[in-house]
C-alpha cells in the first residue's frame, strides 16, 4: 500500500507544484485561490487548484482550473484525496457550486469526466476547439503562410484594418451597444472569459464609417498568444474579408510573435472558421485541444 500525503499549498510550494498547474493565471498563495498538493515519500505527484469566483451578487462559485495527477500515480486514490480536501474546504466556506473549466485534450477530458461523473458532477460540456501552432514550423513547412508573410495584403475596396486605439470611440461604442451589428456575447471583441491580458484588437472598418469585423489577441501566458472572437458582420461574409483578417493576423504573428505559440479558440459550431483553420494549418498544428466545463451543485 502506498501512503500519500495531502497538504494545503501556500506561496512557498509554488515552485515545486507549478508543473501540475495548467492554469498559469491563478497563482498558489493568491487571494481567493485554494490549492492542495499530493506527495508520495516527499515526491510531489499531483495537485488541484481552484479559484473562488462571484457568479451573481450573492452567490460564490468555486472554479477548478487545474487538476492533475502524474500518470504513474493514477488509480491509487490520489485524485479523490485532492478533490475531497477541496470539497471539505468549500463546505466550510458554505459555497454551493463547483465547476471545472480548462483547456486540454479530448483524452484527458474523457478521463476527468469519467472520474467526476461518479462523484456527482455533470457530463463535460465542450465549449470551443483550440488549435495550437508553432509559427516557426508553420513558416518553414507551409508555402501559403510564407506567401502571406511576404505579401502586402491588398485589402478589398474601402476596407481598412485598424487597432482599437486608432478607431473612434463612437464606433467602438456602437459595437459595444450592438448598434447596426449583432453578435453572440462570446464573440464580442471585448469578451475575455479567461481573464487574460489583451494584446490587441484589430477592427475591420468599412468606408471609415462602420466596424464590420474584428479579431482579438490575448496574452495566454508569456509564451503564447490566444486569438479569440474572430468575427465578421453577416452582410460582409463570403467576401473573403475573414481570410484578409486572418491573413493579417498570421502575418503579424510571424513578424511580432515568432517565438510565441499561437492558439486559436473556435466555437465548436462554427464550421466555417474550423474549415479555415484546417486549410491553413493542414496537419501543422498539434492535435486540437478543447475548452470544456463540468459542474456540480454541492448538497450539505
Ligand atoms: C482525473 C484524475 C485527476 C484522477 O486522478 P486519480 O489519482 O487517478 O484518481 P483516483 O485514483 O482517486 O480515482 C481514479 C479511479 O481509480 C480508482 N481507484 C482509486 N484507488 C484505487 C486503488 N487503490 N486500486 C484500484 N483502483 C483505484 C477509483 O475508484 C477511480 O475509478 P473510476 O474512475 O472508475 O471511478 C487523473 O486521471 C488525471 O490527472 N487526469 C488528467 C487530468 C487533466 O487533464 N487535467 C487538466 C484539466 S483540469
Amino acid at each position: 500500500m502506498i501512503i500519500i500525503s495531502i497538504k494545503e499549498l501556500d506561496y512557498a510550494d509554488s515552485d515545486v507544484y507549478k508543473k501540475f498547474l495548467i492554469d498559469k493565471r491563478n497563482k498558489i498563495g493568491s487571494k481567493n485561490v485554494f490549492a492542495y498538493g499530493a506527495s508520495y515519500n516527499n515526491v510531489p505527484c499531483g495537485a488541484i487548484l481552484a479559484n473562488v469566483v462571484q457568479c451573481s451578487n450573492t452567490n460564490l462559485e468555486v472554479d477548478i482550473t487545474s487538476f492533475f495527477v502524474l500518470p504513474f500515480f493514477r488509480k491509487k486514490g490520489v485524485g479523490s484525496l485532492l478533490l475531497n480536501s477541496l470539497i471539505y474546504k468549500i463546505n466550510e466556506l458554505g459555497i454551493k457550486k463547483i465547476k471545472v473549466t480548462a483547456i486540454t485534450s479530448k483524452k484527458n477530458i474523457d478521463l476527468l469526466e469519467h472520474f467526476l461523473l461518479k462523484k456527482g458532477f455533470s457530463k463535460a460540456k465542450l465549449i470551443s476547439v483550440v488549435y495550437f501552432f508553432d509559427p516557426i514550423l508553420l513558416l518553414k513547412e507551409n508555402e501559403l503562410i510564407r506567401r502571406i508573410a511576404r505579401s502586402d495584403l491588398k485589402l478589398p475596396e474601402k476596407i481598412k484594418f485598424l487597432q482599437e486605439y486608432d478607431v473612434s470611440l463612437d464606433l467602438i461604442k456602437k459595437v459595444k451597444n450592438k448598434e447596426g451589428i449583432d453578435y453572440p456575447d462570446v464573440l464580442s471583441p471585448f469578451a475575455n472569459e479567461f481573464g487574460l491580458e489583451r494584446e490587441y484588437i484589430d477592427f475591420a472598418l468599412y468606408d471609415d464609417k462602420e466596424i464590420v469585423g474584428w479579431i482579438t489577441a490575448l496574452r495566454a501566458n508569456v509564451n503564447a498568444i490566444l486569438y479569440r472572437t474572430f468575427f465578421i458582420r453577416e452582410d460582409f461574409r463570403k467576401k473573403s474579408l475573414g481570410y484578409f483578417l486572418f491573413n493579417n493576423c498570421i502575418k503579424k504573428h510571424v513578424e511580432k510573435y515568432i517565438e510565441k505559440t499561437g492558439l486559436f479558440a473556435v466555437d465548436l459550431k462554427n464550421t466555417e472558421a474550423r474549415k479555415l483553420f484546417s486549410l491553413y494549418f493542414k496537419g501543422l498544428c498539434s492535435e486540437p485541444k478543447y475548452e470544456f466545463k463540468i459542474d456540480m451543485n454541492i448538497e450539505k
